[in-house]
């Protein structure tokens, strides 16, 4: 194991202790996988409630028990880190209705990729903070859109000042667990993200051991530049399919699949402490989209040293396998509790969702025994 998810598990458990709550019983101590410390992730929030990455999305999935709170991390123009999904936010702001920022328009290559619309990095932070937020997934979720226009694109400084809010008030604390999103693409343009989000972590004093925090990235070289100069654990995400675009850049030819294999998790755990996979890599699904047998990927991972947080989990039926879909529809809400019981059952330590109150509530039915 990573030894900085040492630290994190017993400072979790010391920090509730000082609140007057149960203490928290480290993975470590039990085994992977179960138990009282099962890791709940607030994917982007509580996107399944709110638009996502907006400050309402965060402080929702906070109130429902979500040990973290994930912001995705791209950059402005002036270099100030800001939460989207992606650099390009014609999909999830009102930049189009925006005539000022008409000539802003533009087709970028994004990994390799074509993508045209708007990009953060040709944005400064005074500009971003003119548009408001919108879903993403309005078929999907067309409930969400009552809240479209009414939050602003938030800063990663936003995020951990509401963080460390939420977590006096809620005395727990509440974590952050910041992804660096196309950190090659962005390094390119002159904007690295990963010295301003070690900047932003120190500034905050949450670049020791035992902050409540993860770094993750799809990306390799990154995490292993950042290993030497983070105390806090780092997560390297990987894809059911395709390769680290940092990877593909350089001409290296290793894929995710070859990152997973036992020898390949050793190789990660070099530089990081846990692994956040397509949950499809956990277990797979058959062509018409019912579950199949479990991988070895987490007793590989486990036996790497190397927790295991895959994603994501969403109660849509869209989303979802198709053993737990409860009709045709795709906004519809299938058994997002089966579907966790089910993971749960490979000894995953935790998990990202759109729907942290489904993911806590297993989690407190779980322990109720
Ligand atoms: O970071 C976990 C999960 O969010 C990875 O997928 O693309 O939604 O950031 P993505
Ligand atoms: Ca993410």
């Amino acid at each position: 194991m990573g030894s900085k998810l040492l630290h994190v598990t017993v400072a979790a458990a010391a920090a509730l202790t000082l609140v007057g709550a149960a203490p928290a019983v480290a993975d470590r101590d039990t085994g992977h996988g179960g138990g009282e410390h099962f890791t709940v992730v607030g994917h982007r929030g509580a996107s399944g409630y709110r638009p996502e990455h907006t400050l309402a999305s965060y402080e929702l999935a906070a109130r429902m028990g979500a040990d973290y709170i994930e912001p995705d991390l791209v950059t402005t123009k002036d270099g100030v880190l800001v939460a989207r999904h992606e650099p390009e936010i014609g999909g999830t702001t009102d930049v189009a209705e925006h005539t000022e920022f008409a000539d802003r328009k533009t087709t970028k290559s994004l990994d390799g990729v074509e993508v045209t619309g708007w990009f953060t990095e040709d944005f400064t932070l005074a500009e971003l903070k003119t548009l408001r937020a919108k879903e993403r997934i309005p078929d999907i979720r067309q409930r969400n859109t009552i809240f479209d226009g009414r939050y602003q694109v938030p800063t990663l400084q936003e995020v951990v000042t509401l963080a460390k809010r939420l977590s006096r008030e809620l005395h727990r604390e509440v974590g952050i667990y910041p992804e660096t999103k196309h950190p090659t693409y962005f390094r390119k343009q002159g904007l690295a993200l990963e010295p301003k989000l070690v900047s932003a972590l120190n500034k905050n004093g949450l670049n020791r051991h035992g902050a409540k925090v993860f770094v993750q990235s799809f990306e390799v070289s990154n995490l292993q530049e950042l290993d030497p100069k983070l105390k806090v654990p780092l997560v390297q995400l990987t894809s059911a399919t395709g390769a680290p675009f940092d990877f593909v850049d350089t001409g290296d030819p290793r894929t995710y699949a070859d990152m997973t294999t036992p020898e390949g998790l050793r190789e990660v755990a070099r530089y990081a402490d846990g692994l956040g996979p397509d949950k499809n890599q956990v277990i797979p699904r058959d062509a018409a989209g019912f579950l199949q047998s479990p991988t070895t990927l987490v007793r590989d991972a486990h036996r790497a040293g190397l927790t295991v947080h895959p994603y994501t989990f969403r109660a849509e039926n869209t989303f979802l396998p198709a053993d737990f879909r409860s009709s045709e529809v795709p906004s519809e809400y299938g058994d997002l509790f089966a579907e966790i019981e089910t993971f749960r059952a490979t000894g995953i330590d935790g998990l990202f969702t759109d729907n942290t109150d489904v993911a806590v509530a297993q989690r407190e039915e779980r322990l109720a025994g």
